[in-house]
């Protein structure tokens, strides 16, 4: 007989119902604890509701649904974790309330089960002091919506065993999700990279370089993105996002780069929230989204291409325009700061790859940087240093400079932030 692989759930909200359906998608018995075995009732009808959807469209056959839907178990309390191979933490982002929840768990389960929690924003390490299994515990950060997400960061604490970490990342193989590893570190790898995303678009209207809708087309005509920096700020909300922006800035130390945006902040003091209360960046009350904040545009009509980006546009064989230049200017920051993340928390690879599977870039930035190549980047880097005065989001940065240095300039020598070689 096959001995079932039972998969624990803590917290039936949006993350654990989604953590809950993939696992038992993927063939494990699920069980669920909440406050109220009620809530967890109410999360598991609304994955039956999601899963006759898709079997309605015929992208799901019925026998899987109905497979899917009996492996969901309610928990009644800690006891029912006993067994299993791996226990999620999804309650609400609450530092006092996950350390309550983890003691207890702590206490509930044999050494052999895997301790997981899918906080966003708090330090791994602090979660496990006073566990006797630490060594089990680590972050297991899922993606929203987590059924649809490939991607899990796997985030390693003070403590967390080697043996952990392969375990981890075999469970997030069973689940048909890609693991990336990351040292415990403010926003892990995902939205410490992204911050540059939203706050050097933030820092180009703030300057008056261009207004939103300009600098949301560049991203999406230029760089292939699906949605530009406003138009993702409005979605997630400026609030949520705010928070996240707070977290990392002050988790690194209150560096410049990081610093929350007086735009942002702002609107969010005034309850402009985005497409959640009708209006953030751009007004939703009439239908077709309308940009609603505006600053004075200077300098852009004397504005003439230099050198490093018109070889950064050729690589990219588009034109060197102002659009190419908006595009370069949030690029560079964010593979920068994926530059900066790739020598001290993750593998280059795993920067690459999270920015790919869990923030839907069409391409990770250092393979980006591999393509155009890296001696261009260092150019173009330098270039926006000096024409930003010196902004430490184009700081030269150390892991770029050792591959120039030593030749390795991507792809067109087979060694970049990336191997090539076949
Ligand atoms: N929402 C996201 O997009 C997202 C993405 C990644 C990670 N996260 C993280 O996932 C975690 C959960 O977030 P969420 O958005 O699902 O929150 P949520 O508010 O939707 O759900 C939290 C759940 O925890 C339950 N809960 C509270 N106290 C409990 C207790 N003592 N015992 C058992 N259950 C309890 C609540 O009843 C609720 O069902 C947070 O740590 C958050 O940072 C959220």
């Amino acid at each position: 007989m096959i001995s079932e692989r039972l998969f624990g759930v803590i917290g039936s909200g949006t993350m654990g119902g989604g953590i809950a359906q993939a696992a038992a998608a993927a063939g494990f018995v699920v069980h669920t604890l909440d406050t109220n075995p009620d809530l967890v009732k109410a999360a598991y009808a609304k994955i039956g509701e999601r899963l006759d959807g898709r079997v309605a469209k015929g992208s799901l056959p019925r026998h899987d649904r109905d497979n899917t839907m009996s492996r969901l178990h309610v928990a009644k309390d800690m006891a029912a974790f006993k067994d299993c191979e791996v226990v999620v933490e999804a309650v609400s982002e609450d530092v006092a309330l996950k350390r309550k929840i983890l003691g207890r768990l702590d206490a509930a389960v044999t050494p052999r089960t895997l301790l997981g929690t899918n906080t966003s924003s708090l330090p791994i390490s602090k979660l496990s002091e006073g566990l006797n299994h630490a060594d089990r515990f680590l972050g297991m950060h899922f993606f929203n919506p987590a059924p649809v997400m490939k991607l899990i960061e796997v985030v390693r604490g003070e403590k967390t065993s080697e043996q952990s970490m392969v375990d981890a990342r075999a469970i997030c193989t069973a689940l048909d999700k890609t693991a990336v590893k990351v040292k415990d570190s403010p926003g892990f790898i995902g939205n410490r990279v992204n911050r540059p995303f939203y706050l050097e678009a933030l820092h180009l209207l703030e300057t008056g370089e261009a207004d939103i809708r300009t600098i949301d087309s560049a991203l999406k005509t230029v760089g292939g993105f699906r949605m530009g920096p406003f138009e993702l700020l409005d979605l997630i909300g400026l609030d949520i996002n705010l928070r996240v922006t707070e977290t990392v800035y002050e988790g690194f130390g209150k560096p410049a780069r990081f610093a929350p945006n007086s735009i942002q902040q702002k609107l969010v003091s005034e309850g402009r929230h985005g497409r959640k209360t009708g209006c953030g960046f751009y007004d939703y009350s009439n239908g077709e989204p309308t940009p609603a904040y505006e600053t004075k545009a200077r300098g852009a009509s004397s504005w003439q291409p230099g050198a490093s980006l018109k070889e950064f546009a050729a690589m990219l064989e588009k034109p060197a325009d102002r659009a190419m230049w908006i595009y370069a200017r949030i690029f560079m920051a964010v593979m920068n700061e994926g530059a900066l993340a790739a020598e001290s928390v993750a593998l280059p690879r795993d920067v690459n790859l999270t920015m790919e599977l869990g923030f839907n870039y069409p391409e990770g930035p250092l393979a980006t940087a591999d393509y155009v190549g890296l001696d261009i980047c260092q150019r173009l880097l330098a270039d926006f240093h000096t024409e930003t005065n010196g902004d430490d989001r184009y700081a030269p940065n150390p892991l770029m400079n050792r591959h120039v240095a030593k030749g390795e300039l991507g792809e067109k020598t087979a060694h970049g932030f990336l191997y090539h070689a076949l």
